[in-house]
């Protein structure tokens, strides 16, 4: 089973909605004192988002083995399905909502440090959005990509997210 075009446009506006609406209502209410406790937050949303981006591709390169049509494909379906939509999805509108908070409140927007991590946290958004076509493809059985390409493409977030830690936690400039 397999969402039309018109509604997976409708999803992408409701996450980014999400994170505008989580985000505001952090701005407005002014949770002075709550620093670390949002950091905290946003590291716990980073981890679900990561396990989720380094599973997915894993799931691709097994799913490919199985034959379309057959019970083992559609399993692989509503596993990808699911982890895509209860944990990938929610916990990037939440890392990417709390980490533009803490970028405000911290007074970071300025440094050079964020610069370089804003730029990674983008290219690992997009690649977010080419597994979540890639699900889609899985779904309607026509993938056309070998276990070769995906184990490739597992590697991706794992460069991306290695960046993006030493960037935040060395800020080596
Ligand atoms: C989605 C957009 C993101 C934004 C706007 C953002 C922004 C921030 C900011 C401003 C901080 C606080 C830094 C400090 O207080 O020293 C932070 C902390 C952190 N972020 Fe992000 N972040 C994002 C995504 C990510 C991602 C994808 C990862 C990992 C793959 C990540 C990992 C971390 C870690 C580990 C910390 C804690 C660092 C420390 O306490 O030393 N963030 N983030």
């Amino acid at each position: 089973m397999t969402a039309p075009r018109s509604r997976i446009a409708m999803r992408a506006v409701i996450g980014v909605a999400a994170a505008a609406g989580l985000l505001a209502v952090l701005v407005l209410w002014q949770p002075s004192g709550l620093y670390p406790w949002f950091k905290a937050l946003h590291v716990i949303a980073v981890i679900a988002w990561m396990a989720g981006m380094l599973y997915l591709p894993r799931l691709f390169v097994y799913h490919c083995a199985a034959a379309p049509g057959s019970a083992q494909s559609e399993t692989f379906k509503v596993m990808e399905r699911r982890l895509l939509r209860a944990i990938i999805n929610p916990a990037m509108v939440v890392t990417w909502a709390v980490g533009l908070w803490l970028a405000w409140e911290g007074g970071w927007f300025g440094s050079g440090w964020f610069h370089a991590k804003f730029v990674l946290v983008l290219a690992l958004s997009a690649v977010h959005g080419v597994l979540s076509a890639h699900v889609r493809a899985f779904a309607e059985d026509r993938n056309h990509r070998s276990q070769t390409f995906y184990r490739v493409l597992n590697e991706v977030p794992t460069l991306l997210m290695i960046g993006i830690v030493i960037l935040v936690v060395v800020k080596p400039f």
